[in-house]
């Protein structure tokens, strides 16, 4: 996107002055293209100013900005040339076009033990390598709703890689959310702190969990499911902005509607399915074993790969 001449900074906006950019930065409303974006109430309840002065600053930044339309080559060239992690097993990275992408939300759902939590780790080291070694040289926002992290196998893991487990530890932020508010407060407020830290991974472990236990019965969907669409929409949006990967867990239920087959189902329902850009279900097979099936990718056939789970970390 482009910008008029004039409109540089939030404080060009008619009605912000510098106190009111501060909040709205604050928030993560740091560019003239958020407020493009926002709606007025938003900002109105943000900041304390009326809704007539939000909708004339909103106005002014949609004016300010332009749409850049790129070629389909254009568009080529910027996926070929996108980050990936590798996973610790060569037949998973193939399965997925070679690792987890970066600018993507990737879902992984599956029964208790299967995996999801450990591949998480898995990523949160590999991400650490520079990209020649299949990293993203970033660190990571790992968002535990479970109390389930577990630095201490982290530590196994990247001391059997060869790697410094201080440093990858360090490089570890943990926010240990115990209600949907902290997990949503984690997310809406790390535009700051992924720009400073380099952050290139988000773990959510577990997207679901937490909004399952405060949002119980029928009345509560809808304002579970809205909730859940502007958390998970903002994920995205982190993703996007700053080239990082998104890698969620999810619970799973089995649905009655399923009469024949595996009747194994992700919650979350269509939000999460249609969020989700790539989505795994892992399985638990003979001993360390572990079946991860690709159900969903915008470019990859269906397929399924089988890794262990060892002592060093995922491994084929
Ligand atoms: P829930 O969070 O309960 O839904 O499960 P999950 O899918 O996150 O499972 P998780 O990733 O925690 O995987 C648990 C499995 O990993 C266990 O069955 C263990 O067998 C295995 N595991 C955990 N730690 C180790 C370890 O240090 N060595 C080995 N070999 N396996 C481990
Ligand atoms: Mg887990």
């Amino acid at each position: 996107m482009a910008k008029e001449k004039g409109v540089k900074e939030l404080e060009d906006l008619p009605g912000i002055g510098p106190t009111t950019a501060e909040k709205l930065k604050q928030s993560g409303y740091d560019s003239i293209e958020k407020i493009a974006t926002s709606s007025p109430h938003e900002l109105a309840e943000l900041t304390g100013m009326s809704v007539d002065n939000a909708k004339k600053a909103v106005d002014a930044a949609k004016q300010a900005t332009t749409v850049d339309y790129s070629t389909a080559n254009q568009v080529y060239e910027k996926r070929k040339a996108l980050g990936r992690i590798l996973t610790g097993s060569k037949g998973l990275d193939e399965m997925l076009g070679g690792g987890v992408e970066a600018n993507a939300i990737t879902e992984a759902y599956g029964k208790f033990a299967s995996g999801k939590t450990q591949l998480g780790f898995q990523l949160s080291i590999n991400v650490q390598r520079p990209v020649e070694s299949g990293g993203l040289g970033g660190k990571v926002l790992f968002i535990d709703t479970e109390g389930t992290f577990r630095p201490d196998r982290i530590e196994q893991d990247a001391k059997a890689s060869g790697l410094d487990p201080k440093e990858i530890l360090d490089n570890i932020l943990v926010v240990r959310a115990t209600s949907t508010d902290q997990q949503i407060l984690a997310i809406e407020r790390a535009d700051k702190l992924i720009k400073e830290s380099n952050i290139k991974l988000i773990v959510v472990d577990s997207l679901m969990s937490l909004f399952r236990s405060e949002f119980l019965g029928r009345g509560a969907l809808g304002e579970r499911q809205q909730k859940l669409n502007s958390h998970i929409h903002k994920l995205q949006k982190l993703a996007d902005t700053y080239d990082l990967a998104v890698y969620i867990t999810n619970q799973v239920m089995d649905n009655p509607a399923i009469l024949f087959g595996d009747p194994t189902t992700p919650v979350g329902g269509n939000i999460v399915a249609h969020a989700a850009t790539t989505r795994l279900y892992l399985r638990k097979s003979k001993e360390d074993k572990r079946i991860v099936r690709l159900v969903d990718s915008p470019n990859m056939p269906e397929g399924e790969a089988v890794i262990k789970i060892t002592p060093d970390g995922i491994r084929d």
